[in-house]
């Protein structure tokens, strides 16, 4: 560490005496091209849905969706994450909703290739709670969560979600051995080009509460997801989850939850050569956002949240506020 001099030759507070000059030595920035906006869909026609768990986040109709992309687009948003609620009466214990070519997310991922081409980025979750009875992410087998008969599942799903022009494959599910099986199967079908973004990092987590409710999958999750999602009092082990998906083809991995889990961002870009996105989760959201709401904390906080990814070293970030701050 250098040390350039000391007080009172040095006075730090110099350089933060005016607005343009702290803006002369700022060390990051955020702008739209950071930024990932979730979107979650519902069936039915011109609906837009509040989410009592989310202020100001809604579930959208597939027909309605272009009103939330067009104000992506307007904000050079680069990509959107497409989020199913689905409807229970879809749902069963393999999840079979996941692998109907006319469910939400197919219809969605449809809908907005055909209005809007390459124009936006279209990126969808691999993994099988929102279809599961049980909630869980996987095959659920006498109390056990299976590993390499899910990892069949979400190949399918994978392919699927490609065939009807998904751009970023992001398998969310956190199987043994599920990147290198997608990968495989999505070349198999001759789709080289697209890119799979892996929830390499992510954490059993009381901060996914309100996307449960969001998805509809809150009350139906039987007990807790801890046999696949990484244990939070451990962060060493991120570097064994990243090596294994980077060497399997992920193209970019994903840290999650987000403001939690700075140090493990930073671990992560400090260790691999990659690019590293981070989710700040709805439980994140939501808190900042009640905060404001309740004058605890001002509208600065979500800046002051997102920047931090940055200084983290994320590349990108998924957030909730993504169409909701102005840069
Ligand atoms: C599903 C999934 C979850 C989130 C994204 N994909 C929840 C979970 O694993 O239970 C959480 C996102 C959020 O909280 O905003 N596999």
């Amino acid at each position: 560490m250098i040390i350039t001099g000391k007080y009172p030759n040095l006075r730090l507070r110099r350089n933060r005496k005016n607005d343009w000059s702290r803006r002369l030595v700022q060390e990051n920035s955020l702008s739209y091209n950071d930024l990932i906006l979730p979107i979650f869909v519902i069936e039915g026609k011109n609906k837009k849905q509040e989410i009592s768990s989310m202020p100001d986040v809604y579930r959208y109709s597939v027909n309605r969706l272009s009103e939330i992309i067009d104000k992506a687009l307007l904000k050079k948003i680069p990509m959107v994450a497409i989020f199913p609620y689905t409807n229970h009466k879809y749902k069963d214990n393999l999840g079979t909703e996941a692998l109907n070519e006319d469910n939400l997310v197919c219809r969605s991922i449809l809908y907005i290739k055909k209005k809007y081409k390459d124009k936006i980025g279209i990126m969808c979750d691999v993994a099988l709670d929102p279809y599961t009875n049980h909630g869980h992410d996987g095959i659920l087998k006498k109390g056990k969560i299976l590993n390499d008969e899910t990892n069949k599942i979400l190949v399918k799903q994978s392919i699927l979600q490609a065939q009807m022009g998904c751009d970023v494959i992001a398998p969310s599910d956190m199987m043994d051995g599920r990147i290198g099986e997608i990968r495989k199967g999505l070349d198999k079908n001759k789709f080289y080009e697209v890119q799979i973004l892996s929830y390499a990092v992510k954490y059993a987590s009381s901060f996914y509460g309100p996307f449960r409710d969001a998805v509809g999958s809150k009350k139906a999750l039987k007990g807790d997801k801890k046999t696949y999602q990484m244990d939070y009092k451990n962060s060493i082990e991120s570097l064994r989850e990243v090596a294994l998906d980077i060497k399997e083809g992920a193209d970019i991995v994903m840290v999650k939850p987000g403001m939690p889990y700075l140090d493990v961002i930073k671990l992560v870009k400090d260790n691999f050569k990659i690019p590293v996105f981070a989710y700040q989760v709805s439980g994140e959201y939501s808190l900042i956002k009640n905060g404001i709401k309740k004058g605890l904390i001002n509208e600065d906080s979500i800046l002051e949240s997102l920047i931090s990814f940055k200084r983290a070293g994320a590349n990108a970030i998924v957030s909730y506020f993504a169409d909701k701050i102005s840069l």
